[in-house]
C-alpha cells in the first residue's frame, strides 16, 4: 500500500508538470495563459502554486504518460484519465481547462480542480480529481501549503470558498489564506489548520450560498475551541473580486476593519431576519445560545455569555441557565 501510494504521487507529479508545461505551448499561451492574464493572476503566482492548463486534445495527457513509460492504472485510479473497457480506448478526463494542483502539507500534489474558460450550461465549472488513498477531499485545504509559514508566523488564517480567492488575495499580500473549495467544513480540515494557529478568520462569498457557509461551518470551529471571527462581504463579491478592486492597503484596511466576532455576526444577521416577531427571536436566541454551547472554554463561554445577554438585552442569569441546558443536552 506505501508503494501503491508513493507511484500515485508520482503520477501526479508528472500531470502537474506536464499541465504546467502546457502554458508554453502555442495553444496552452493563447488559452490557459490568457485565461489567467484575464483573471489577473501573475506568472509569479502561475509558479508559486504550480498551476497549469490541461489541453483539448482527446488524449495529450495519456500520449505524454505512455511516451515516457508510466503505468496507466494510476492515472485511472486519480480520475486524470477514463479507460473504456468496452473499445480499449483512454482519453484524457481533464480537457480545455485551467488546473489548480492541490498539495498535501508535505508538498506532494495529492489532486487536481480543473476549471472551465468559459461559461457553459452542458459542463460543470470546476471538476475535481476522484478520491483515492492519497486524496480525500474533506481533508485538504486547497493553499494550506503554500501558506503555512505565514498562518504561524501572523497566528491567524483566514478561510475562503475558492481557488481564485486564494491566489488572488496571496497576490494583494495576504498570504495567511486557505479555502475549504466550496465544499462544508470538515473538523479534519480544521484540525489542520489548529497546528498552525487557532485563529480563523471566515471570509465567504456575499451571496446567500456563503453566508449558509459560514453559519454552517462557525459552530464547527467553535466546537473545536477555535477562536472564530467573520468578514462580510458585499453580496456580488467574494474576496477575488474585492482584492481586484482594491489596492493591497486598501484590501487590509477593508479587512482589518470589517472583522467581527462571530456572535456579532449571528446576532446581527439573525436580528435583521426577526425584526419585532417574538416567535423568531426566540429562535433566534436559541439558536445563539446553541452556539455558545459548544465553546468548550469555561471563561470564553462566559464573556459571550456576558456580551450576549448586553446585545440582546436579556438577563445574564437567563442565558447562563439556557447554555447549561443546551450543553447538557449535548453531553
Ligand atoms: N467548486 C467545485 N465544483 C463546482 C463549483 C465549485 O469544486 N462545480 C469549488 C471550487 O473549489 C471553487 C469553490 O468551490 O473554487 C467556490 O465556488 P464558486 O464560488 O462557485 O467559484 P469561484 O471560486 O468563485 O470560481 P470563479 O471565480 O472562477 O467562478
Ligand atoms: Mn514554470
Ligand atoms: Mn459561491
Ligand atoms: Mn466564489
Ligand atoms: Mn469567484
Amino acid at each position: 500500500a506505501a508503494n501503491e501510494r508513493q507511484s500515485l504521487f508520482i503520477a501526479n507529479q508528472f500531470a502537474q508538470d506536464f499541465f504546467h508545461k502546457q502554458l508554453e505551448t502555442e495553444e496552452g499561451m493563447t488559452i490557459g495563459l490568457s485565461y489567467f492574464t484575464e483573471r489577473e493572476i501573475r506568472l509569479d503566482t502561475i509558479e508559486k502554486f504550480g498551476l497549469g492548463y490541461a489541453p483539448s486534445g482527446y488524449d495529450t495527457l495519456y500520449k505524454s504518460a505512455v511516451e515516457n513509460s508510466y503505468e496507466i492504472k494510476f492515472f485511472e485510479d486519480l480520475g486524470l484519465i477514463n479507460h473504456y473497457e468496452d473499445n480499449d480506448r483512454y482519453s484524457d478526463r481533464f480537457r480545455e481547462r485551467v488546473m489548480f494542483p492541490v498539495y498535501n502539507l508535505s508538498g506532494n500534489v495529492v489532486a487536481f480542480g480543473g476549471r472551465i474558460l468559459k461559461k457553459d450550461e452542458k459542463l460543470a465549472k470546476y471538476i475535481n480529481s476522484k478520491e483515492s488513498s492519497i486524496y480525500s477531499k474533506s481533508r485538504e485545504l486547497y493553499g494550506l501549503f503554500q501558506a503555512k509559514h505565514a498562518i504561524s508566523k501572523l497566528d491567524k488564517c483566514y478561510l475562503v470558498e475558492g481557488y481564485l480567492d486564494v491566489l488572488q488575495m496571496t497576490q494583494s499580500g495576504i498570504e495567511n489564506v486557505v479555502a475549504s473549495s466550496g465544499t462544508a467544513l470538515t473538523k479534519d480540515q480544521i484540525r489542520l489548520i489548529r497546528r498552525f494557529t487557532p485563529n480563523i478568520t471566515c471570509l465567504f462569498d456575499g451571496d446567500n450560498a456563503g453566508i449558509k457557509a459560514a453559519m454552517r461551518g462557525i459552530n464547527l470551529l467553535l466546537e473545536e475551541g477555535i477562536n472564530v471571527k467573520v468578514i462580510r462581504l458585499p453580496q456580488e463579491e467574494d474576496p477575488d473580486s474585492l482584492a481586484k478592486k482594491l489596492s493591497a492597503s486598501e484590501l487590509v484596511e477593508y479587512l482589518n476593519s470589517h472583522e467581527e466576532d462571530f456572535i456579532n455576526f449571528k446576532t446581527e444577521l439573525l436580528l435583521d431576519e426577526s425584526k419585532n416577531d417574538p416567535m423568531l427571536r426566540a429562535k433566534l436566541i436559541s439558536d445563539i445560545v446553541g452556539s455558545i454551547a459548544l465553546i468548550p472554554e469555561d471563561i470564553i463561554r462566559a464573556v459571550y455569555i456576558q456580551s450576549t445577554a448586553q446585545r440582546l438585552d436579556m438577563s445574564e442569569d437567563l442565558l447562563v441557565n439556557e447554555v447549561r441546558k443546551a450543553r447538557n443536552y449535548h453531553n
